[in-house]
């Protein structure tokens, strides 16, 4: 059956012909509360090459795109920047569709295509630094080379960049994306708060482990001199006005540059640790920090996880629930430990009934991450006047040293 899917143009010989995921709400545990976009590009030169592919179910779409311009069969090279199953999961099926000449990636992305689909595919490894070219010195729109950059481990270690310097046009894979479903394709055409709202969430949830290494590629990329005029990522909007901006965003969330901003964290069984929770956002909103109070039980981690990007200070709460931790602050500070966020201060709080495990517990946890506690408070079944004024100074002596420390 026909289909009405059109590519969309982003330079003479630079086509768009990705897909639209509106629907999605879950990538690997980070919650995509406005779907996302799967990127692949399609370059028209002597040889015809794709750069990237789509989630599986998406391949129709991106197939009838690229059939609005050209037909697929005349795809010369296929490039896979990525393994991760969201770009590579229709490859097998696209290769034999289009039969290319050549399927290159780097040499961790054979490796990892090949653990994914045990197919056999024919695959080019490519070395960082390596490059093709595209079309020769004499070809109507002259010459136009494709070069390859590892980005290990942004996001996978498979990862690299694909740049054509004659376009100045650098393919970026999951750096520089978000998860944002959009009938807009460019960053001049979605308002800024969004695109840092959502730029930030992404970064937060996927690539704050890697906040080092992102630092030396920026070097690494600033060092090269790569001139960037546009900048594509696999996910949301098209870098072609604002690319310098995302990028001074990159080196302030890689640096983990934190703020007059404290998050409060918690979930309650009868009452008790939310009352101690609203006591303790009463005492930090005296000293004019900036206060998040997130309560789990209808926040996401990946919520959670955004916020936390530039906070000076933690302060997680949780009753004690068959001597552990409850649930949800068990799956919070899990993810946040994966996430590797850089120390600052913290506090616990909580309430209990006869034992009261859950603040040693979460210590540990805090301790483990090489945050600094400032202070604890308990509440035996309901925290009484004397325990909710304790809160209310755990409350302020938290907010008076992040004003005191951070800008
Ligand atoms: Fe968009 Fe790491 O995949």
């Amino acid at each position: 059956m026909p289909m009405p899917f059109r590519a969309v143009k982003i330079t003479d010989d630079i086509y768009w012909v990705g897909a639209l995921d509106w629907g999605v709400r879950d990538f690997h545990g980070y919650q995509t509360n406005r779907g996302t976009t799967y990127n692949s590009f399609l370059v028209l030169s002597e040889k015809i090459a794709l750069i990237d592919t789509v989630k599986y179910e998406f391949k129709d779409e991106m197939m009838s795109r690229i059939a609005s311009v050209i037909d697929p069969s005349k795809i010369d090279y296929i490039i896979s920047n990525h393994a991760e199953m969201d770009h590579s999961g229709s490859l097998p099926d696209v290769i034999k569709a289009v039969a290319p000449e050549k399927v290159f990636t780097s040499k961790m992305g054979a490796a990892a295509l090949a653990g994914h689909f045990h197919e056999g595919l024919e695959l080019t490894p490519v070395e960082d630094g390596g490059e093709i070219t595209l079309s020769c010195t004499n070809a109507p729109g002259g010459p136009l080379t494709l070069k390859f950059i590892e980005t290990r481990f942004l996001h996978w270690p498979d990862s690299m960049f694909s740049y054509i310097p004659e376009r100045k046009f650098l393919f970026s894979q999951d750096a520089f994306g978000m998860h944002l479903a959009s009938t807009e394709r460019f960053d001049d055409q979605v308002p800024d708060w969004l695109l840092e709202c959502e730029a930030a969430r992404y970064f937060a949830n996927i690539l704050l482990p890697f906040s080092g290494l992102i630092l030396k590629l920026l070097e690494k990329l600033e060092k090269s001199g790569l001139e960037v005029d546009i900048a594509a990522p696999d996910h949301g909007p098209i870098w072609r006005n604002s690319f310098n901006i995302v990028k001074n965003w990159y080196h302030r969330w890689s640096n983990q540059e934190l703020k007059q901003k404290a998050v409060v964290i918690y979930d309650t069984m009868w009452g008790s640790t939310e009352l101690m929770a609203n006591a303790i956002c009463e005492g930090l909103s005296e000293t004019g920090v900036n206060v998040k109070l997130l309560p789990l039980s209808v926040s996401h981690r990946s919520d959670v996880a955004a916020e936390i990007l530039d906070a000076g200070a933690l302060i997680a709460g949780s009753p004690t629930l068959n001597n552990q931790v409850f649930p949800t602050i068990a799956d919070n500070m899990t993810y946040l430990r994966g996430l590797k966020p850089k120390p600052r201060i913290c506090a616990t709080f909580g309430s209990f009934g006869w034992s009261g495990e859950s603040l040693k517990h979460l210590d540990e946890i805090m301790a483990a991450l090489g945050f600094e506690s400032i202070g604890q408070v308990k509440a035996k079944y309901v925290p009484d006047d004397k325990v909710l004024r304790e809160c209310l100074e755990l409350g302020r002596k938290a907010g008076t040293r992040v004003m005191d420390t951070l800008k």
